[in-house]
């Protein structure tokens, strides 16, 4: 029927220009009370909708996927991380799947950097210290961290946030190294080490930021075999997903002082974080702030809203996974 709009299923609250830009462009269902739906009211609310704007929250497995009604056509994540849905999955039902990279990149790097910083100089114990009126005043020996400038860090994943996380380092005097699949090019490495495996790279950094996409692989990567491997006293940080950490290593090792400190921002199971971080002093916690800025929450719904015009218009995704 002619003016009739395209329907589609919003999984959460989004910000209120990108809530304006859908009102006006579709007809969407939102999520006032931003509940998290369970799949099964996800797939029963879908039915009759021609698209689904998610995030990382929300699980489409295969079963799941399997379940949607057929009038459901894209499914739209805002987010960059997409290991809550089974892509092959998607692709074999013929579902468009897209996603949000390149607009939260800056946002997330400093999230990393706060992260590492906040860690080595002792950011939140400091904090406390104040906010409880127990700073007794100056002194030279009080509250002494772990010096960024020289230092070499080590970067796990060196897409486009690890590389703006290597920007950001070389910028506080760090000395880059990294794992990646594949080596960048001299263009794209800036003077960064490559190391050939995950182990090289760990036994050389004295900060290591986890910034690869979360895998099968990649589950518990950072467990009690490769902190050994770190140098004494490193500090850790982790703004990529939380299930790359095996948190009783972890702590363990933030207990042990192996790890000095660790910054973390995304935990496995989170909302819930593993109990022993909260006893901690030296580890600095964010609730999965990576990407959540003003402009960047807005660009990423905007980059899903171009996602579905495009699909709706038959042309090409801006950022498609399928
Ligand atoms: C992302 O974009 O993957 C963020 O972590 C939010 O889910």
């Amino acid at each position: 029927m002619p003016g009739t709009k395209i329907k589609i299923l919003v999984t959460r609250r989004l910000p209120p220009n990108v809530e304006a830009r859908l009102d006006r462009d579709y007809q969407a269902a939102l999520n006032s009370d931003d509940r998290v739906y369970a799949s099964a009211e996800i797939i029963a609310a879908a039915d009759g909708y021609d698209g689904i704007l998610c995030c990382s929250t929300e699980k489409f497995s295969a079963d799941v996927i399997s379940r949607l009604p057929e009038s459901v056509k894209i499914l739209a994540t805002l987010s960059v991380g997409y290991e809550h849905i089974d892509v092959p999955a998607a692709k074999k039902r013929g579902l468009e799947v897209t996603n949000t990279p390149d607009v939260l990149t800056d946002a997330t790097a400093d999230i990393a950097m706060l992260c590492l910083l906040a860690a080595a100089r002792r950011g939140s114990e400091g904090d406390r210290l104040v906010r409880t009126d127990q700073w007794k005043g100056w002194h030279t020996t009080m509250m002494l961290g772990t010096h960024m400038t020289g230092k070499r860090l080590g970067i796990l994943g060196m897409g486009r946030i690890g590389r703006a996380v290597a920007q950001r380092g070389r910028g506080f005097g760090m000395r880059i190294h990294y794992y990646n699949r594949s080596r960048l090019d001299e263009e794209l490495e800036q003077g960064a080490t490559f190391h050939e495996t995950p182990e090289s790279l760990l036994a050389v950094s004295e900060f290591f930021s986890i910034n690869a996409p979360s895998s099968a692989e990649t589950q518990k990567f950072l467990n009690a075999e490769r902190i050994a491997l770190l140098p004494d006293g490193a500090v850790v940080a982790n703004t990529a997903r939380g299930n790359m950490v095996d948190d009783d290593a972890l702590v363990a090792a933030l207990q042990s002082g192996k790890v000095a400190a660790a910054g973390l921002d995304v935990f496995d199971g989170e909302p819930s974080i593993h109990p022993g971080y909260r006893a901690l002093d030296n580890v600095f916690l964010l609730p999965h702030l990576g990407s959540a800025t003003h402009e960047t929450r807005d660009a990423m719904g905007f980059c899903c809203l171009d996602n579905l015009d495009a699909f709706f218009s038959g042309k090409p995704c801006p950022t498609p996974l399928t």
